[in-house]
């Protein structure tokens, strides 16, 4: 979910103000209402635009399917397309085979990493809310990539204790931690031991719209998510890069 790609949350105005509760209940976060949502409209940042017009490739399956999600309420969950950019270019270095989607919403980043993986590869793509992927499945079909997708409809805890029961354990090359806040640290511990060595696990919104700077003390997503960035920072199993991209991002690698 991005922060400082502004464009989709400037965007969302102060309408958004009611589905922010919503959102905050759906996917089990409590929202300060005052940020992001409901800002005033900002100007784009000509960096940052630029950034955008230089860089991206974006796929037209992607493209289809960011325009059908910049229709819905709670939009500003989509992971910005920067990210996922380069955590399709990561999975491609890796060759990856077998990835991870903790977080699918309407499916961007889910259906961009089965773009990129062979015909025998396959992302296990892990939430609770099928109205969310109801929206992006006709698109992956459409793209002809349905068929690499391992949908599982159940908290993703469970879903990653079953891949562990399974005999799973080392056998994923990519794992993308975009769920609840507070179950980020159970997340990283269980993709740690699903991820291959070299692989890599990417958590999202590591920097918290800000909010790691001072985590309040009624917050505990902020508190969850700045312990676990110490915890990461000090983890002798990985190494790490924190990245300023959307709402922060870590990148680690698994020794
Ligand atoms: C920020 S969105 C994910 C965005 C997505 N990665 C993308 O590519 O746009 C977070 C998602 O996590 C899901 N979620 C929340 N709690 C969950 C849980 N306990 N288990 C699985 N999914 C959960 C929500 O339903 C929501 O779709």
């Amino acid at each position: 979910m991005p922060i400082f790609n502004i464009s989709k949350e400037a965007a969302i105005g102060t309408a958004a103000l009611g589905v922010t509760f919503a959102a905050g209940l759906l996917i089990g976060r409590r929202y300060h209402p005052a940020l992001p949502f409901g800002t005033p409209k900002r100007k784009k940042d000509p960096l940052q635009q630029y950034v955008q017009d230089y860089s991206l490739r974006e796929h037209p399956a992607l493209k289809k399917l960011r325009l059908l999600t910049s229709d819905h309420p709670l939009r500003i969950m989509m992971v910005c397309i920067e990210q996922a950019q380069l955590m399709a270019n990561l999975a491609r270095l890796l060759e990856a085979k077998k990835v991870l989607e903790i977080g699918v919403f309407t499916g961007y980043n889910t259906l961009n990493m089965a773009l990129i993986l062979p015909v025998d590869g396959k992302v296990v793509a892990c939430d609770i809310n099928e109205d969310f992927i109801n929206i992006g499945r006709p698109v992956w079909r459409e793209a002809g990539v349905e068929h690499k997708i391992d949908l599982r409809i159940k908290p993703a805890i469970q879903t990653l204790d079953e891949l562990l029961a399974n005999g799973e354990a080392g056998t994923f090359d990519f794992a993308f931690i975009d769920a609840d806040k507070e179950s980020y640290n159970d997340y990283y511990e269980r993709c740690l031991r699903l991820v291959r060595k070299g692989g890599i696990i990417a958590l999202d919104n590591v920097l918290w719209h800000g909010r790691v700077l001072k985590p309040q003390k009624d917050d505990l997503e902020t508190q969850h998510l700045h312990q676990l960035n110490e915890k990461i920072l000090h983890d002798t199993r990985v190494n790490i890069s924190m990245l300023a991209m959307g709402d922060g991002v870590t990148l680690a690698f698994k020794l």
